[in-house]
C-alpha cells in the first residue's frame, strides 16, 4: 500500500541528509514532491533519485530565511500540483561552540534558519493545509529535550521549534491540521561530520550512552517523519518523537 498516493509534499533541506532521505522515502511511497534547498547540486541529485523512484518532482532554490522565496515557492507548489498535503520543515544549521565564543549575530542566525524559517514556512503553507486537512512535520532535536553542551544557540532554536509545533497543533487542530515533530539524536549526516564540535571540547560533557548496537543514518528519521505525515499518524497531534536509539531513555 502506498501511503502517499495522490499526496503532495513540500520538503525543505532536501539537498542532503534527513531532508533528502525524507523526500526519497515519501516519493517511494507515492507522493508528488516539491523539494527546496539552497544547495542546488545536491537538490538536483535528490530530484533525480525521486524521479527514479517514480515520483512527480519539482525542485527550486528556497532560502528558508527569505520570506519572499518561501511564499513564491509554496505558491508554485500549489500551482504545479494543485494542492499541498504535508510540509516537512527539515532545513537547518548546527553551531556548536563554547558559550562565551558564540556571538549575538551567530545566535540570531541559528534562530533565523532553524526557528524563524520553520515559522515562516508554516505560516505560508497553513491556508493550503487547512484546505487539504494536511499536516506539518518539524525537525526538532534531542537538544530541545536535554541540555546539549556547546549548543546554546542550536538547542535554543530547537526548543523553539518544539514549542512552535505544539502551538500550531492546538491552534489549527480544529481545522483538521496536525503538527508534529521529530527529535533526532546524533544521526550520521554532513551536519555531524568532522568539525561539528569545537576542537578543544571537553568530551566528558558530550558523552551520553546510546543503548542500541550502532549509529544510524538519516533513513531512520525519514521513516518516522513518514509515519507522522501519513494517515497512520492521523490521531497524533502536537507530539514529538525521539529518534535517538534510546539516548535520552
Ligand atoms: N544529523 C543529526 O544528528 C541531527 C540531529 C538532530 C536534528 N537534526 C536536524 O535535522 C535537520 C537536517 O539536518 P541534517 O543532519 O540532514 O543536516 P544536513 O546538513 O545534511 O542538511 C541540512 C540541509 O539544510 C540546508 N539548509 C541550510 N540552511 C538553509 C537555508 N537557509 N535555506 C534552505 N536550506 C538550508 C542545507 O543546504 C542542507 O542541505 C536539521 O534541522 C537539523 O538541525 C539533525
Amino acid at each position: 500500500m502506498e501511503r502517499f498516493e495522490g499526496k503532495v509534499v513540500f520538503v525543505t533541506g532536501a539537498a542532503s541528509g534527513i531532508g533528502r532521505a525524507t523526500a526519497l522515502r515519501l516519493a517511494s511511497e507515492g507522493a508528488s514532491v516539491y523539494i527546496v534547498d539552497v544547495a542546488m547540486d545536491g537538490l538536483e541529485e535528490t530530484a533525480k533519485s525521486c524521479e527514479e523512484a517514480g515520483a512527480a518532482v519539482a525542485f527550486a532554490r528556497c532560502d528558508v530565511t527569505d520570506e519572499d522565496e518561501i511564499r513564491s515557492n509554496i505558491a508554485a507548489c500549489v500551482e504545479k500540483f494543485g494542492k499541498l498535503d504535508t510540509l516537512c520543515n527539515i532545513a537547518g544549521i548546527l553551531l556548536l561552540d563554547h558559550f562565551g565564543n558564540i556571538t549575538a549575530d551567530q545566535f540570531r542566525r541559528v534562530l533565523e534558519v532553524n526557528l524563524v524559517g520553520t515559522f515562516m514556512l508554516s505560516q505560508a503553507a497553513l491556508p493550503h493545509l487547512i484546505e487539504s486537512k494536511g499536516s506539518i512535520v518539524n525537525t526538532s532535536s534531542t537538544s530541545a529535550l536535554a541540555g546539549m553542551p556547546y549548543g546554546a544557540a542550536y538547542g535554543t532554536s530547537k526548543g523553539g521549534v518544539s514549542a512552535l509545533t505544539r502551538t500550531i497543533a492546538v491552534e489549527f487542530g480544529k481545522q483538521g491540521v496536525r503538527c508534529n515533530a521529530v527529535n533526532p539524536g546524533s544521526i550520521q549526516t554532513a551536519m555531524t561530520g568532522p568539525g561539528a564540535v569545537p576542537e578543544d571540547a571537553d568530551m566528558r560533557l558530550l558523552a551520553r550512552a546510546m543503548p542500541l548496537d550502532r549509529a544510524r543514518g538519516p533513513e531512520v528519521v525519514a521513516a518516522t517523519i513518514a509515519l507522522l505525515a501519513s494517515d497512520d499518524g492521523s490521531h497524533i497531534n502536537g507530539e514529538e518523537i525521539r529518534v535517538d536509539g534510546g539516548t535520552l531513555a
